[in-house]
């Protein structure tokens, strides 16, 4: 809301901020039609005089959410059922949490709108959680948020949100982009129907965006954790050795190259499929007819990240936690953890994620590598085109044609 100025200050305080903190402020404060002064006074306001946190503004996103309820512990971490607005504002402790990985509601759950609208509604949703997140985080610590994207309705082109998200998160909230992620489910059904199957102007939509940031340029991490074994190319140049010279990208191959270390690092291309249904936690549920998450994350994605982000011990939270894939994860590898979720239906469910012995859950050496199979993805446009296909529709597929139609 904009404010009225205040008559001239009678004296100034000095902010030491960096050139980019600064321009941040500005271009927040310009956003909602304010001054910077103006803007950093209604912040210091939101905040309840005082209450910062490391780094971040911790107002509470509403004094009226009631504090998530315990609904389930183990030996490492703990179901909460509520809103987890609260969780962050009112239960976890600042600069606390080492690791936040959740795949929030994706923003083709904002029904009403579509478009711009739509995102900055997301936005507005989001704020409170951006709050919480800066509030519990070590300064040190990660923020990682899977989100899918999603298409505008009615026309073959995508909405925004997620990208508005990462830009909002940075501006405003002076995340840093530690490194974009990509998950991409081979599993994935062809959708929107309409475009990619029936006129056949788009492709299977199959990756979501990762964004991992942090309050800090450098968050804790090691690539490390997270290695790969060898493709099978790398394996025949380790065994033949490669040729030291330089290559035409102008990177020097050295001798290092055939060194054989523990593995390959990945790429920032994550690949898992979602195919969960077979699991203690699918079976738990259709046993005592309780309902199944409709949108988990793959267990991969979760342990991923805490095995590169975090050591034994630290404390990783999800608060969208849905199923609970994180905290079955983090039990697994010996992290403390906070799952919290709005569905006590889920959270039924969820419970049944530790029952039972658990095998650990860890593609690491006992056994994961060697019983995985790689993914095979092919060279782009590798078969030849239909020569008697039709030329591009002028119109860009807006009106079906009729052999599409025809079509399954
Ligand atoms: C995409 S799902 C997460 C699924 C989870 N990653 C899994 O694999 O099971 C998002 C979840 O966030 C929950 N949720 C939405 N708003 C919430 C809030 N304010 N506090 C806690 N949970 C919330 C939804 O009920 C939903 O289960």
């Amino acid at each position: 809301m904009p404010r009225t100025r205040e008559p001239k200050p009678a004296q100034a305080i000095t902010v030491n901020a960096s050139e980019r903190q600064l321009a941040a402020i500005q271009r927040a404060a310009r956003a909602r039609g304010m001054s910077p002064e103006d803007y950093l006074l209604a912040l210091h306001e939101q905040a309840g005089a005082g209450e910062a946190g490391a780094g971040g503004v911790t107002r509470p996103a509403d004094e009226a959410l009631k504090r998530p309820k315990v609904k389930h512990r183990r030996k490492h971490g703990t179901i909460y059922h509520g809103d987890s607005r609260a969780l962050l504002d009112k239960v976890l402790e600042p600069a606390s949490v080492d690791l936040i990985v959740t795949s929030p509601p994706y923003g083709l759950v904002f029904k009403k709108s579509y478009g711009n609208e739509d995102a900055d509604q997301y936005l507005d949703w989001f704020r409170a959680f951006a709050r919480g997140f800066r509030r519990v985080l070590k300064p040190n610590g990660s923020l990682v948020i899977d989100i899918g994207g999603a298409w505008n309705r009615g026309e073959p082109t995508r909405n925004l949100y997620h990208f508005k998200l990462l830009v909002m998160l940075c501006e405003e909230f002076d995340f840093k982009l530690a490194q974009e992620f990509y998950w991409w489910n081979p599993a994935r059904l062809p959708s929107p129907a309409e475009w990619v199957n029936v006129r056949r102007i788009r492709v299977k939509d199959a990756v979501d965006c990762i964004w991992w940031l942090s309050p800090s340029a450098f968050p804790r991490a090691s690539n490390r954790r997270v290695l790969q074994p060898y493709s099978a190319d790398m394996e025949r140049l380790l065994k033949r050795g490669y040729r030291v010279k330089p290559r035409p990208s102008g990177h020097a191959i050295t001798k290092k190259f055939n060194r054989r270390n523990r593995g390959s690092i990945p790429p920032n291309l994550l690949v898992a499929g979602n195919n969960e249904s077979n699991s203690a936690y699918i079976k738990y549920c259709q046993k005592h007819d309780l309902v199944v998450h409709p949108a988990r994350f793959s267990a991969a994605i979760p342990r991923f990240f805490v095995r590169m982000l975090t050591d034994p011990g630290d404390l990783v939270v999800d608060p969208f936690g849905g199923s609970c894939v994180t905290g079955e994860v983090c039990e697994s590898l010996g992290r403390r953890w906070a799952c919290c979720e709005l569905r006590e239906d889920y959270i039924a469910g969820a419970k049944g994620r530790f029952v039972g012995e658990r095998e650990r859950d860890d593609a690491g050496p006992s056994g994961g590598a060697a019983r995985a199979k790689p993914y095979k993805v092919w060279t782009p446009a590798l078969l030849e085109a239909d020569d008697d296909e039709e030329p591009l529709a002028a119109d860009g597929g807006r009106a079906r044609a009729r052999k599409a139609r025809a079509q399954p």
